[in-house]
């Protein structure tokens, strides 16, 4: 190492979010004349590189990963120029950052580095998700894995003998290949029923999506139209999180956590489109194999919505509301579903009040549900709200145990 030369910090931005920047990054960061960074690290984040000059160096940043040898030149030749060198990069900068090229080049220089670790989009992923990767009895292997080899690179062993035996998988930069990487996992032993959640955007809070399925419809879902990157969690402990999430299909914005789950299962068509094109913040499609309250076929139907509330990225009820009057004037809410363990913790009625608000987004002033009579729990819940009981309409033939409720929508008529 040469005194006479500056020092290149090899600098951990994490996956996202700027204030998951370490301390000694942060002081670095402040101290750095110049300053090499990934296309995605955070405005914010490179904000506090006050004096230096900023060179944004990186695949999409418009330059081609081969361009590796410019950048190995241009941190020897800043380290001859400048007194602190940093070399910023998304997530932690030894998990596929090529920062072992990085510091080859500098060792080979002669040149002093330093490596600050960041957090990993994987950890940043499970965070997002209240995932532990490792669970006692369940995972005691986590595995971060990347089917994706460099165009210079040798394949070397198959990322698929490690994914084999790891009992939670954490895949990078496998997207594009993700039909590809579900069937080699399955035809390595794993169960198509296996647990899977796709996170996009981990970290940045507003951006953040988490889409929750199987191995087996993996392929599909990872179609989905999704912008930015995405880290693919496999295994048992993604259990709760998928069924969660829907375990196949659903669409929800988490408030709290910013996460975004979308519908991902080409379950039908019809409802998936009618999720998309709705404006709602919290909506849900309940996946029909483990949902005996919302009649699958009801997903065939426009007028459906279905809607779910989350507690984190954890399902903790959903319902469904239909327009159902001639004249426009009663939406019916179908169903609510609402677990045991989260009844108690304003579910239901945070459901109610979202199906409330699309009957009135939809112009509907009369709002209209069917509950069990033996139900003195949701009846009193009803009530409270403000429905009443009123006979079925004219026509309907009600089951006998079934009692009808209405309430006028606080809403302005278009
Ligand atoms: C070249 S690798 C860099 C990994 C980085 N060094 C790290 O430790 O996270 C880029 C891949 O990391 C993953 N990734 C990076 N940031 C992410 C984020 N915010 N959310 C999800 N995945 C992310 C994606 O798989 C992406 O294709």
């Amino acid at each position: 190492m040469t005194s006479a030369s500056g020092k290149v910090f090899l600098v951990g931005a994490g996956p996202g979010a700027a204030d998951l920047l370490t301390l000694r990054a942060a002081r670095l960061l402040a101290q750095a004349d110049i300053v090499f960074h990934d296309a995605l690290v955070h405005p914010d984040t490179l904000a506090l590189a006050v004096n230096a000059k900023l060179v944004a160096v990186g695949k999409r940043c418009g330059r081609h990963s081969s361009t590796q040898q410019f950048i190995n030149s241009s941190l020897v030749e800043a380290a001859r120029r400048h007194a602190c060198v940093v070399r910023l990069k998304g997530g932690d900068p030894l998990v596929f950052g090529r920062a072992q090229e990085e510091i080859d080049a500098l060792t080979a220089a002669g040149l002093d580095y330093e490596v600050v670790p960041g957090v990993t989009a994987a950890l940043g992923a499970a965070a997002d998700l209240g995932v532990s990767l490792t669970r006692r009895g369940l995972s005691r292997s986590l595995a971060l894995v990347t089917p994706r080899i460099g165009a210079e690179e040798a394949a070397g062993r198959g990322w698929i003998e490690c994914a084999r035996h790891a009992d939670t998988l954490a895949i990078y930069m496998a997207r594009e290949d993700a039909t590809a990487v579900a069937s080699a996992l399955i035809a390595a032993g794993r169960a198509p029923s296996t647990p899977v959640t796709m996170v996009v955007n981990a970290t940045l809070a507003g951006h953040t999506q988490a889409m929750g399925t199987t191995l087996a419809a993996l392929g599909a879902a990872a179609t989905e139209h999704l912008d930015g990157p995405a880290v693919i969690l496999i295994g048992e402990v993604l259990a709760e999180t998928v069924t969660g999430l829907g375990g196949g299909g659903l669409a929800a914005l988490d408030a709290r956590t910013g996460i975004q789950v979308r519908p991902c299962d080409p379950m039908d068509p019809a409802a998936l489109a009618l999720l998309r094109a709705s404006d709602a913040c919290m909506q849900a499609l309940y996946p029909p194999e483990s949902n005996h309250l919302i009649d699958p076929a009801a997903l065939a139907q426009d007028q459906t919505l279905f809607l779910g509330a989350f507690d984190g990225a954890r399902l903790v009820g959903c319902g469904a509301v239909r327009i159902m009057d001639d004249d426009g004037r009663y939406g019916e809410i179908k169903r609510m579903f609402v677990p045991p363990e989260a009844r108690g913790r304003g579910a239901a009625k945070a459901i109610l009040a979202m199906l409330e608000r699309h009957l009135i987004d939809r112009g509907l002033r009369i709002a209209r549900l069917e509950t069990g009579i033996h139900q003195p729990e949701a009846i009193g819940l009803y009530s409270r709200l403000g429905f009443v009981e009123r006979a079925p309409f004219g026509s309907y033939r009600p089951d006998p145990l079934s009692l009808f409720m209405e309430k006028r929508l606080d809403a302005p008529v278009p």
